[in-house]
């Protein structure tokens, strides 16, 4: 092992070790900071008029939102919409094949509800109000997809369940892939 590579592991589990129960609220803190940043002013100035007061504005502060409503009975159709299992051993994905929830229903995974978020919000930007969906959830639900999907272990083969299914060991512990790459 050179050198390099041993300091490397080295600051990997010195820095990487405490961090891991965060990574998802840390993940999706970091990625709607960026987003935030790159917006134009017109899209900066929607993502204010829709934030609620009491984030003055940080739409960072809200992006963990949707994981943390996804098991309360209102939200429960919202589950299947943070993923996208594809048939196993299928190194690509088919938004016709692939695309629906695990009673078949069509369009219900990340990118199905990335598009929906998507047309939404870009209707509110024109103007009208929208009567029947709410806006602010849109949003909020939109910026959490976007990091969702990016996080490679959300778009997957369906028996591994996300990577539930592998087993490893992480430091002294028996583990599995989700729990160390997402962090619950
Ligand atoms: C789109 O959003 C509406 C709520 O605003 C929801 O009822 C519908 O199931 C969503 N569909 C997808 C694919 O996200
Ligand atoms: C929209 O959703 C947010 C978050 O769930 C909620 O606080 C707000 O009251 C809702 N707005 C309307 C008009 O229903």
């Amino acid at each position: 092992m050179s050198l390099y590579s041993l300091a490397f592991l080295l600051c990997f589990s010195l820095i990487c070790e405490p961090c891991v129960q965060a990574w998802s609220k840390e993940g999706h803190t970091m990625t709607c900071k960026i987003a935030q940043d790159l917006l134009k002013p017109e899209a900066a100035h929607a993502v204010k008029m829709l934030l609620p007061d009491n984030v003055n504005g940080d739409l960072s502060a809200l992006c963990v939102w949707p994981d943390q409503v996804r098991h309360w009975y209102k939200y429960r159709w919202t589950s299947s919409l943070h993923f996208i299992d594809t048939p196993d051993k299928a190194c690509s994905f088919n938004y016709q094949r692939d695309c629906h929830d695990s009673h078949g229903i069509k369009d219900m995974c990340v990118a199905g509800a990335i598009q929906n978020f998507t047309n939404q919000l870009s209707h509110y930007r024109h103007g009208t109000s929208d009567r029947r969906h709410n806006m602010t959830e849109a949003l909020l639900f939109l910026a959490h997809f976007m990091g969702d999907i990016h996080q490679p272990i959300y778009v997957g083969f369906t028996s591994d369940e996300g990577g539930n299914t592998i087993d490893l060991r992480w430091f002294r512990h028996k583990s599995n892939l989700h729990h160390v790459s997402v962090g619950y």
